[in-house]
């Protein structure tokens, strides 16, 4: 028998090791250890982590790299964010907005980022960056899940034409339904958008992923009706809750209170941890909050929660490099999650997590499942993430599509050692 790629002696993120992989046809047909067969391309993993790919659940790829256009966001708060991307939005092309985004793709290929949910700005009656990211959907195809959400920057309620633009935009292939609900004029707008967009969903059959109460205020609460309105119109599994952060400030009681609601309707959360740690907390003096969602307590009330890496070089945040590693790593500072039970779930945060959040079939280093996975320079998840592991090699569909060589340092120092490589201080090595 002969395979199309094996890789041999891989440590699986459930801690297995020695396993081999085998794949054919762009599907991974054995799981084992020491398989012995033939195979156009061989990888020994050496005993490294091999993973499925990363996924971002949370993006803006119509506005990613464009950072200084027109010009600095130089309080680096989130409003300034929404009033500098106000200014460029008009100056944006559609032949600009497809060539950074495909460039983000490729750092993102590089990093072993294979999928990614993207927002896209429908707030702009010519619907460039829908249009531009359409095509950058079909561009990458062959090498990376791109979903795209409407959204509504500007309020579905408050921009006058965002209702209209949202729709026409789901109409164009926009994959899944979004929403702002705490930057609507009232309580009550927002609380209405979330109704309506739900029912937009449940209507034509598709996902909801609302950037919900990125607010500071413990009374942004549309989680809530978000929550009650996925139950209602029977959209379990398919609703997203990105951001949460006022659930950083809420009372206990109430949160005590909401946990079980987002669980029973089975709502995801997502957390945007590079991004909340700078935005966030504005208005405090000292102490100032963080702002993160509350991700240890949504994990032990049962919700899928996962990490998103929001912006890379944007009016919003000027750092990123599409390394979900370093999401995962902030996300577990922030929420001091430093038990190896909490680490392991971190790079889950970044992994399983949010390919659930997209519905991805096929995902998984399992049989049956898409050849889709990464090479890397770490002996498990934890140290994955301790290290922002090298990537060594990405492959999608059983075909190698990156290649890095081992972060290796040489050292010239009388007596010690000739090179450094960090990946070589994992514990019990
Ligand atoms: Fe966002």
């Amino acid at each position: 028998m002969s395979f199309d790629l094996l890789v041999k002696n891989a440590t699986l993120p459930d801690g297995r090791t020695g396993v081999d992989i085998a794949c054919s046809n762009g599907r991974i047909t054995a799981v084992e250890p020491g398989i012995a067969a033939e195979a156009a391309r061989v990888i020994d993993a050496g005993g490294r982590l091999v993973s499925p790919p990363f996924v971002d659940s949370h993006f803006h790829m119509d506005a990613t790299l464009s950072l200084g256009l027109p010009r600095m966001n130089e309080s680096g708060t989130l409003l300034e964010g929404i009033a500098l991307w106000g200014e460029l939005k008009p100056l944006l092309t559609v032949d600009a907005v497809v060539e950074r985004a495909l460039r983000y793709c490729d750092l993102a290929v590089s990093q072993g980022l294979l999928a990614i949910r993207s927002h896209v700005d429908v707030c702009d009656d010519a619907l460039t960056g829908v249009e531009a990211l359409l095509e950058v959907r079909k561009k990458v195809a062959p090498y990376l899940d791109l979903q795209l959400v409407a959204f509504p920057q500007d309020g579905l309620y408050r921009s006058e034409t965002a209702e209209r633009n949202l729709l026409r935009a789901l109409d164009m292939g926009v994959d899944v339904v979004g929403g702002i609900p705490h930057f609507e004029r009232t309580m009550e707008d927002g609380a209405r958008s979330v109704r309506a967009l739900c029912e937009i969903a449940a209507e034509l059959g598709l996902m909801v992923d609302l950037h919900c109460d990125e607010s500071d205020d413990p009374l942004s609460r549309h989680i809530e009706t978000l929550a009650c309105e996925t139950q209602r119109l029977g959209l379990q599994g398919r609703v997203a809750g990105s951001h949460l952060t006022s659930m950083h400030s809420m009372d206990n009681y109430y949160v005590s209170k909401l946990l079980p609601l987002i669980a029973e309707a089975g709502v995801h959360a997502i957390a945007n941890p590079l991004i909340n740690i700078t935005l966030q907390g504005r208005h405090d003096t000292y102490p100032k909050r963080r702002g993160q969602t509350r991700v240890p307590e949504l994990r032990a009330a049962g919700i899928n929660v996962a990490f998103g890496h929001d912006c890379v070089m944007d009016p919003w945040y000027s750092m990123g490099s599409g390394d979900m590693l370093e999401v995962a790593s902030m996300g577990m500072h922030v929420a001091q999650m430093m038990s190896r039970d909490a680490m392991r779930y971190a790079f889950d945060c970044v992994t399983v997590h949010p390919a659930k959040v997209l519905g991805l079939a096929g995902y998984g280093v399992d049989v049956g499942c898409n050849a889709d996975f990464v090479v890397l320079q770490a002996a498990d998840t934890i140290e994955a993430i301790r290290l922002r592991a090298r990537r060594l090699a990405v492959v999608r569909r059983g075909r190698v599509i990156a290649e890095s060589d081992p972060a290796i340092t040489r050292l010239e120092l009388d007596g010690r050692p000739d090179h450094v490589d960090a990946a070589a201080y994992a514990p019990g090595r």
